[in-house]
């Protein structure tokens, strides 16, 4: 696979993409063998006043001054748009078990918290019930990531609550057990 140099400064407009769909397939397989955490990145829309969300396994810190944490966003995300609008959101990092709450929140239609119990944050953002950590952020930038966005949030306050965290590693869900044994 061969694959030209990206640079720092913006989208590489008019050029080919490097990778081919077999290209495309390697590189999901090889990236599925680095475990990722699973996180629910939930708000308020203003526009509907309703709880809007998603799933991201890109969730990861990225400064301690000021505190700031970053995730990529796919541009075909229906969901982003709205908690973005919202300003403030939650962004809860699931529990072991919680993989009911991953599959509903990662679909792409239907009433994503119909089954998804929450509590709202001070800032009034759904924090998903039986969550290890809520970690309560504002978005300050949005970069390019070529299909995906990188959203860089900042931490407003956080807290955490006992259990084990959800695992996401070769296309499943499971503990760290489960991906020791795997
Ligand atoms: C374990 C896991 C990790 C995911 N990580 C991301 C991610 O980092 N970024 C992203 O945009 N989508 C990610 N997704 C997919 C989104 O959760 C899913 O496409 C989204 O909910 C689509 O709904 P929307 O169009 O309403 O945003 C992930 C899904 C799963 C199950």
């Amino acid at each position: 696979m061969t694959t030209a140099p990206t640079t720092a400064s913006g989208p590489r407009s008019g050029q080919m993409d490097p990778m081919d769909h077999a290209d495309q397939m390697d590189f999901r397989h090889v990236m599925s063998h680095l475990p990722t955490g699973v996180v629910a990145v939930t708000g308020v829309d203003p526009a509907s006043a309703r709880p809007v969300g998603l799933i991201v396994g890109t969730f990861a810190s990225l400064s301690l001054e000021p505190p700031l944490v970053a995730f990529s966003i796919a541009r075909t995300s229906s969901s982003w748009p709205g908690v973005r609008r919202g300003g403030r959101f939650s962004a809860s990092v699931l529990a072991e078990g919680q993989d009911a709450v991953c599959r509903s929140l990662s679909r792409k239609s239907g009433d994503k918290f119909a089954d998804v119990p929450w509590h709202p944050s001070p800032d009034g953002a759904p924090r998903v019930n039986g969550a290890v950590a809520w970690i309560d952020c504002e978005p300050e930038q949005e970069l390019d990531g070529g299909d995906h966005l990188i959203v860089i949030a900042r931490v407003r306050r956080m807290s955490t609550g006992p259990g084990e965290p959800l695992v996401f590693h070769k296309g499943r869900l499971g503990s760290y057990r489960d991906t020791v044994a795997a």
